[in-house]
């Protein structure tokens, strides 16, 4: 007996209509070019790092930049470098960028030692954001790290001003020590008058912090959380995720809905040079912000 095998034309195989788009030509956006920008406040907030207010320096093209949170931009000192920063302001704000940096190394060290009135470059904006439309009528549950909050800042940002979206808004936010608490200028106007919850936490106490003492997730025990309607966005340090995706998950909130925001070394922020390659993602373009699921189920990405 012989097997008649049918046949099966590919090519009418609705996705497979046209050539792969391996490259992503088609999702790339024209960001190759560095807009020229000058530093109008390069503001302390703890010994490592500074807030950087940054305006583009041409009006149309000022105008013409939008950026959703979790997005991050390249940005370059001439004749030194580029790095790539979260925009940690409100994406409201059209009329300059705050950037919150870490001094590092040997772009970031240098950018500390600019000041107002300094000129430098800005390519973006680069990646995937949170799922801010997603999250439309649930509760939001916002869990920052260290430089973590960073990120997050401009989705509290964007959590008050669109304030009537959203259920509950709460923030955890863990610290080494007190000293390293950003924007702790803020977290009284964040919770009086952006009405979000905030709980604070640091693993080391000096004499004056009368707050909670311990690990990030060590404030799940003062938060209820319903898993049928909650969102969660981690950022911090990588070894963070597993503890608090895994303590989220055992409270029965799915991994699909928790979002993470990768960091991996990055040159040029468009799929072009395979240095943020995660298996076979781009950090840079299939990210930074991925959901925990996805996350898990690639190789060595945490
Ligand atoms: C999507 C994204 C968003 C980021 N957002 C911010 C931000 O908002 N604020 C901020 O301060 N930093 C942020 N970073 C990290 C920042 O890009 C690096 O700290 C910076 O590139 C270091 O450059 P450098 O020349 O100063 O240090 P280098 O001299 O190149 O390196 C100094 C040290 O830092 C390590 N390092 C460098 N880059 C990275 C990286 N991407 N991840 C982990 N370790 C690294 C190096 O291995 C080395 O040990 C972000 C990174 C990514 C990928
Ligand atoms: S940074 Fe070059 S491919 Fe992602």
């Amino acid at each position: 007996m012989t097997l008649k095998i049918p046949h099966h034309d590919i090519n009418l195989e609705p996705f497979m209509s046209g050539p792969p788009d391996f490259n992503r030509k088609l999702e790339r956006i024209p960001t190759e070019r560095s807009l020229k920008s000058q530093i109008l406040a390069a503001i302390p907030l703890t010994d490592q790092e500074k807030l950087f207010h940054i305006r583009i320096c041409d009006p149309a093209e000022r105008g013409n930049f939008s950026f959703l949170p979790g997005q991050f931009v390249m940005l370059e000192l001439p004749g030194c470098g580029e790095v790539a920063i979260s925009i940690s302001g409100s994406s409201s704000n059209r009329e300059f960028l705050e950037l919150c940096v870490r001094k590092v190394g040997k772009v970031t060290g240098m950018l500390h030692r600019l000041e107002a009135g300094a000129f430098v470059g800005i390519r973006g904006p680069f990646g995937t954001h949170f799922p801010m439309q997603e999250m439309t009528d649930a509760n939001v549950l916002l869990i920052a790290g260290g430089l973590g909050i960073v990120p997050l800042r401009s989705t509290i940002y964007w959590g008050n001003e669109h304030r009537r979206d959203y259920k509950d808004i709460t923030i955890l936010y863990g610290a080494r020590d007190p000293s390293q608490i950003l924007f702790d200028y803020q977290v009284e106007e964040w919770r009086r008058i952006y009405g979000l919850r905030i709980l604070t936490i640091v693993e080391h106490p000096d004499d004056y912090w009368d707050g909670r003492v311990g690990l990030i997730t060590d404030l799940f025990e003062d938060v209820p959380i319903d898993p049928d309607n909650t969102f969660a966005v981690v950022c911090g340090p990588p070894v963070m995720f597993k503890f608090v995706c895994t303590h989220l998950s055992n409270l029965g909130l799915p991994r699909q809905r928790m979002f993470v925001s990768l960091e991996r070394r990055m040159h040029c922020g468009m799929g072009k040079c395979c240095r943020c390659n995660v298996g076979s993602t781009f950090t840079c373009l299939d990210g930074p912000v991925f959901d925990y699921w996805t996350v898990m189920n690639l190789k060595e990405a945490i």
